[in-house]
């Protein structure tokens, strides 16, 4: 009898978990007026989590709604998972989105949104009701791009964001975002309207600062919080793709932008 039970009590207790926690986030982007900076309202299904690896220590950092974390820290691609006591979502694919909305600076977001990851494709691994990794099948449409807020800049919000994909988003994608699409600019409101990517399903964010304040001025116009960094494809296999020479390019793109 106990064999039977507790199966549906670990449910239970996990759904119930879980129904707490989102409006824990919810407070979260409310308080940190991600709501109604990035979106009109956020009601999630579940909780996002969002794991980065630091490159230097190896150690990992499990992000909390509105944690402070370095750009060391936030260096390498992170890793994410969805709890969620929602079982139509076992069976979607997603699409997860962190953009930036305090480019190049809280005060002055004239930059902003930019856009760090853009990737579809993302499938659950195992039992959302426990949490599960999500897992990438198709290349991401805009790759990791690590935070670097520009010296002298006030910590930004990076705020990552889950939708339920729908089905022919990656055929639609492209008429929105493709390789000539700055990264600068951006409006995931807008590209969720626009691709019929409804409200977010989950979402979480961080906060950071930039590495150091020296020579604040000419940083600021130059790097507009975002620059690029290589990698090699991770297990979460969220986009395989280097990205040092279109990173290049892009910095390049946001100097002649940004300065003229
Ligand atoms: C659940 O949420 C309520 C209301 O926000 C809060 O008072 C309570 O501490 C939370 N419980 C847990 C375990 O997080
Ligand atoms: C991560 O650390 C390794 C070894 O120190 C280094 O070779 C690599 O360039 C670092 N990656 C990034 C993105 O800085
Ligand atoms: C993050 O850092 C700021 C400024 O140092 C501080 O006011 C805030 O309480 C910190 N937030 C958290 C969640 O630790
Ligand atoms: C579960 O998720 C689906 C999206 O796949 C959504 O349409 C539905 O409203 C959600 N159900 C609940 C109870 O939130
Ligand atoms: C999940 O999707 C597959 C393929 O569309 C379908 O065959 C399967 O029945 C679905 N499972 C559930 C639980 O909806
Ligand atoms: C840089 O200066 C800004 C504005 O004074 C401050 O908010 C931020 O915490 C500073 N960053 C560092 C790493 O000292
Ligand atoms: C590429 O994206 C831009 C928006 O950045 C759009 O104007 C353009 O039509 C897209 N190109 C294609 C071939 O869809
Ligand atoms: C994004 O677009 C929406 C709808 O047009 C608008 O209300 C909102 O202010 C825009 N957000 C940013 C940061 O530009
Ligand atoms: C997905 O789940 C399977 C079975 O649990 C596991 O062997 C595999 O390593 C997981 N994939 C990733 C990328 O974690
Ligand atoms: C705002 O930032 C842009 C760079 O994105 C810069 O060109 C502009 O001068 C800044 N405006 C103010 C008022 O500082």
């Amino acid at each position: 009898m106990f064999a039977a039970l507790l199966p549906a009590l670990a449910f239970a207790a996990a759904a119930a978990l879980a129904q707490n926690s989102t409006s824990d986030v919810t407070q979260a982007f409310i308080h940190a007026n991600l709501v109604p900076d990035v979106l009109p309202s956020f009601n999630p299904g579940g909780l996002l989590s969002v794991v980065y690896t630091n490159n230097a220590t190896g150690g990992t950092i499990d992000v909390t709604p509105g944690k402070n974390l370095t750009v060391q820290d936030v260096l390498l691609r992170p890793q994410v998972s969805l709890t969620s006591d929602n079982s139509t979502l076992a069976n979607e694919t997603f699409v997860l989105v962190l953009v930036d909305p305090d480019a190049p600076t809280p005060q002055n977001t004239s930059a902003a949104q930019i856009r760090h990851i853009l990737a579809g494709g993302l499938r659950p691994n195992g039992s959302l009701a426990d949490g599960t990794l999500l897992v990438k099948s198709t290349p991401a449409v805009s790759d990791y791009l690590n935070p670097n807020p520009p010296a002298g800049s006030d910590p930004h919000r990076y705020t990552v964001l889950l939708y339920v994909q729908p089905e022919n988003f990656d055929i639609e994608v492209s008429r929105f975002v493709n390789a000539s699409t700055p990264i600068f600019g951006f409006n995931v409101s807008v590209f969720a309207q626009e691709l019929g990517l409804g409200s977010p399903v989950a979402g979480n964010f961080f906060i950071a600062g930039p590495a150091s304040n020296s020579s604040a001025a000419q940083s600021i116009t130059a790097s507009s919080g975002a620059s690029a960094t290589t990698q090699s494809q991770s297990s979460s296999g969220l986009t395989s793709a280097s990205i040092r020479s279109i990173g290049i390019g892009l910095v390049i793109a946001l100097r002649v932008v940004l300065i003229v």
